[in-house]
Formats: structure tokens, sequence, C-alpha cells
């Protein structure tokens, strides 16, 4: 399965590429997680993509262009993938498609999750994320345990730098001008499937793969 999840800041992304990389036993590739990564070296290209981030707004693309391409390179993703934050444009887009089609891959599906603004800007300030493993919480709709403690590590909960409400509320913008245009392309190419984001995790999960038809056999559970 080669799929890619779109949708806005806070749609659930991450949460449903976590669950079905789990059920699938295929990668989840978060450009979102990969830039972050670069922003812990603490080195002159971290601090630049920082830049960009702490405002609400997209890195330039030959750098997350170059992150994804590497990422590509791990052999885990051979046997298929989950795109959680990428493409965030056309351009992304295209490079994504040139890529596969070098390989001889093609996409499977591109799910759009939707969600109201609202909605958006209530599930992202509650966010909450572990330092050491990445498993997402929420402190209202999916609290750990122990506040401040992953259930799964143990280990430190935190709030992203980018979560505060202003840039939140940027961050919409900027998927409204720059990736919602997707929609209609993937639309064009006969590959976009939109499912309602409301509702609990499992809820969304199951319309997920009710539009995916059966296109993925399911390696666990
Ligand atoms: P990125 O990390 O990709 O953030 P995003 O797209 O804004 O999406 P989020 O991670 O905020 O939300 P999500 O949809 O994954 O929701 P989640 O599952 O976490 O990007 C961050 C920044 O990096 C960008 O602004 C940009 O600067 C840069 N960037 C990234 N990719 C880029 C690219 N390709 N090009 C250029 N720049 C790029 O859920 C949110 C919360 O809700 C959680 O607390 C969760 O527990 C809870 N929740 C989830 N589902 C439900 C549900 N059904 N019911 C109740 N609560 C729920």
């Amino acid at each position: 399965m080669r799929l890619v999840l779109l949708g806005p800041p806070g749609a659930g992304k991450g949460t449903q590429a976590q669950a079905l990389s789990a059920l699938w036993g295929i990668p989840q590739i978060a450009s979102g997680d990969l830039l972050r990564a670069v922003v812990r070296e603490d080195s002159e290209l971290g601090r630049e993509a920082a830049s960009y981030m702490d405002r609400g707004q997209l890195v330039p693309d030959e750098f997350v262009l170059k992150l994804i391409a590497e990422r590509f390179r791990k052999k885990d993703a051979r046997s298929g993938f989950i795109l959680d934050g990428f493409p965030r444009n056309v351009r992304q887009a295209e490079a994504l498609g040139t890529g596969l089609e070098h390989a001889g891959l093609k996409l499977d599906k591109v799910v759009a999750v939707t969600l109201p603004d609202e909605e958006v800007v209530k599930r992202i300030s509650g966010r909450r994320t572990c330092r050491n493993c990445a498993a997402m919480y929420h402190v209202v709709f999916e609290p750990p345990a122990e506040p401040g403690v992953c259930d799964k590590c143990g280990g430190e909960l935190y709030q992203r730098e980018d979560d505060g409400e202003d840039t939140v509320r940027e961050r919409i913008k900027v998927y409204d001008e720059t990736t919602r245009p997707l929609l209609d392309y993937y639309g064009r190419l006969g590959l976009l499937a939109q499912v309602d984001g409301v509702g609990r995790p499992d809820e969304v999960e199951k319309r997920i793969l009710a539009a995916l038809n059966g296109m993925a056999v399911p390696i666990k559970g």
C-alpha cells in the first residue's frame, strides 16, 4: 500500500497514520517528524527549518524533498508507506509522482481527512507528544494514564512549539492556500477519497478503511 494522508493541521493524519502503520506493518513517513528531528540536531539547517515551522510557514521544498528522498531510500519503505504531511503543495506532489514513476511505482490512494477549523484548534491545543517514542495523546480526548507521562514507554510528554493558537491559525491559512489545491490535483488523477475526521479515532480509521475498499490486507488484528 502506498498511501497519502492529506488534511489540515490536527485533522488526525498522524494518529491515523500510526494506527494504519501498526495494522499493515508499513512505515509512517511524516515530513513534520523528519523536520523536527533535524531541528533537534541544533544545526544551521535545523535552525533554518525551525524559523519557518515556528511561524506556521512551509519549509522550502528543496529542503523537504531531500529529506523525503533520503527516507524513501531506507529498506522499510520498499514494501509500502503511509505519507503524513507530504506532499504539501503541487510542486511536492509532482516531485513525488516523478520519483515514484522512476522507481516503476505509483500511489494507490490519497485520503483527505476533513475537519472544521474550530475542531482543529481544540485538537491541537490539547495535543501532547512523547519525546521518546512520538506516541500522541490529547489532554481531553486521549489522555495518558498519568499526566505528562507516555503510557507506552514512560517518556516525557511535551507540547509542540508551533501549537500556540496564533500559529495554528496561520497553519490553517497555509493549508487552505497551498495544500487544499491538492484535493483537485489528486481528484483529477482519480486517486482521491475524502473522509470525515469528526468522531473517535477508531471511527475515523474505519471510514478510511472503507474508503480504501479492501485495498490493503491487514497483517495484524
Ligand atoms: P506537521 O507536523 O505535518 O503538522 P500538521 O500537518 O500541521 O499536522 P499535525 O501534526 O498538527 O496534525 P495531524 O493531522 O497529524 O493530527 P494529530 O494526529 O497529531 O507539520 C508541522 C510543520 O512542519 C508545518 O507547519 C511546516 O512548517 C513543516 N512541514 C511539515 N511537512 C512539510 C512539507 N511537506 N513541506 C513543507 N513544510 C512542511 O492529532 C492532533 C491531536 O488531536 C492529537 O492530540 C490527537 O491525539 C488528537 N486526535 C486525533 N484524532 C482525534 C479524534 N478522532 N478525536 C479526538 N482527538 C483526536
